[in-house]
């Protein structure tokens, strides 16, 4: 009862932010410096919704504590908004920029790249690079195909599926987020009363408008179950399995100890096609991604973000026999701007970035920053799991051990860990909201101490806000 109250608190306060009703930071705040002012971002925000709905151009930029923020540009681990304020940021783009903002390598790569041309609706040397970058760096990868987003990947990965199997169902989990299309976009973060039983979820829909018989081939799991898993796809008509092989959209899971090699043996055994949507983990877990991480391999694997730092890149990749559907079997991908030179030259530049030294680094500053929080957290008397990966981890407030599932994360308090980004942002720290930290190369000892030193000062501010 009490954390559906709390949810509502939660989804009343997005509402009014929708409607521009929402408090915005206070200058009398109780705060050891003074605190950074966003009043430019709020104004610039109002303007905007004459042309932008909500003033933005992503509902995942909706919603955001204390507003939306308009930016000038990025460097490095800062960000600099139109009011003057640097900001340290951990949304990384929502992930993309492990290298940090604008690294020179990527620029140069882009500019000298805009020099010989943007888009030839035909293949460059460039675009054979990437490729041949993506086939050495991942496992799974014996062709690719690139795209400009994940969830278009992802779109590919199903129908590959489905065509070389035969079958119609795609079993996808709880809490998992594929793209946005409707075919997808079920019970990613679904409401509890409406999820149905934990070993029999019911598909949510994700949004309004959108087509209820585009859920007719989806089915919904709980992740991190494999006895269930394993029942369910012994019935032979699965066309394939979807997940994220570490849950980080939502929460930063680890698959349970055996849970991946176990799915890999029971989809090999019955024939269905194992996809890992490795749109956050992939390039950022390490040069491999999640399955390299992880040592499982699967058929299919969709790519995003950090593969190009920044630059609208996606890439599917696989299983020769699967990839090459599309060039022999009758299946259909397109896209107008797939393998965009400008794009595919971000990709070389950044994978070229993207050494064993780099992520040795990531591990070492990320671990010192998960430690950190989890350290300041308790110093202020805070009830927190800090957990994922060095390179992409999460922090939950109310939660006293790791989340495993979707149905773990319900549980945390969503209202003081909004209380807290936003405390967090008044000291210049710019955190999502949703608990998920990205680090990049650049976010040095330097940056990290000055994060810690906010963590510390919010976390004091917030604790008051854990009973919300
Ligand atoms: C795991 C995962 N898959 C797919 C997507 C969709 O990617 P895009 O936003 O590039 O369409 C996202 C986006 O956040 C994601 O996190």
């Amino acid at each position: 009862m009490f954390l559906y109250k709390k949810m509502e608190l939660w989804s009343a306060w997005l509402t009014m932010y929708n409607r521009g009703e929402a408090p915005t930071v206070s200058a009398s705040s109780s705060v050891s410096r003074p605190p950074l002012s966003f009043d430019g971002s709020v104004r610039q925000i109002k303007e905007n919704m004459r042309w932008l709905p909500g003033g933005v151009s992503s509902n995942f930029r909706l919603g955001i504590a204390p507003t939306p923020l308009v930016f000038e540009r990025g460097e490095g681990p800062f960000l600099f908004d139109i009011d003057g304020n640097r900001l340290i940021d951990y949304y990384l783009g929502m992930g993309p920029m492990i290298l940090g903002h604008s690294p020179a390598g990527v620029r140069d790569a882009v500019k000298a790249q805009a020099d010989k041309g943007i888009l030839f609706a035909g293949q460059s040397a460039v675009e054979t690079e990437a490729a041949r970058r993506v086939c050495e760096m991942v496992p799974c990868a014996e062709r690719v195909r690139f795209g400009s987003s994940g969830s278009e990947a992802v779109q590919g990965a199903l129908r590959l599926a489905r065509a070389a199997t035969g079958r119609r169902i795609i079993l996808k989990f709880e809490g998992h987020y594929h793209g946005w299309f409707d075919n997808i976009l079920w019970s990613t973060a679904p409401a509890l009363n409406a999820a149905g039983p934990e070993d029999a979820p019911v598909p949510v829909a994700g949004s309004v408008g959108q087509e209820a018989e585009a859920g007719g081939g989806i089915e919904v799991m709980a992740w991190n179950n494999l006895a269930r898993l394993e029942a369910r796809l012994a019935k032979g008509d699965v066309a394939g399995v979807i997940m994220e092989a570490a849950m980080c959209n939502a929460g930063a899971i680890h698959p349970g100890p055996g849970y991946l090699e176990g799915v890999r043996e029971a989809c090999t055994r019955t024939g269905t096609i194992l996809i890992f949507d490795e749109v956050i983990t992939g390039f950022r877990l390490s040069p491999g991604g999640a399955q390299k991480r992880f040592g499982v391999t699967p058929d299919l694997a969709t790519f995003g973000k950090a593969i190009a730092n920044g630059f609208p890149v996606a890439a599917l990749a696989g299983r020769a026999d699967l990839l090459d559907l599309f060039a022999t079997g009758g299946v259909v991908h397109g896209g107008t701007y797939n393998a965009q030179c400008l794009s595919m030259a971000a990709t070389v530049a950044t994978l070229e970035a993207l050494t064993p030294e780099l992520f040795a680094t990531l591990e070492t500053r990320g671990t010192r920053l998960m430690n950190g929080i989890r350290d300041a957290l308790a110093e202020a008397g805070i009830k927190a799991s800090v957990a994922g990966f060095p390179q992409v981890f999460h922090v939950a407030f109310g939660l006293d051990q790791p989340a495993r599932d979707y149905r773990d994360l319900t549980r945390i308090n969503r209202l003081a860990y909004v209380a807290f980004t936003t405390a967090l942002l008044k000291r210049g720290v710019r955190a999502l909201e949703r608990g998920a930290w990205f680090l990049s190369s650049e976010h040095d000892d330097a940056v990290i101490d000055e994060t810690l030193a906010a963590v510390a000062a919010a976390a004091r501010e917030t604790k008051g806000e854990m009973s919300l």
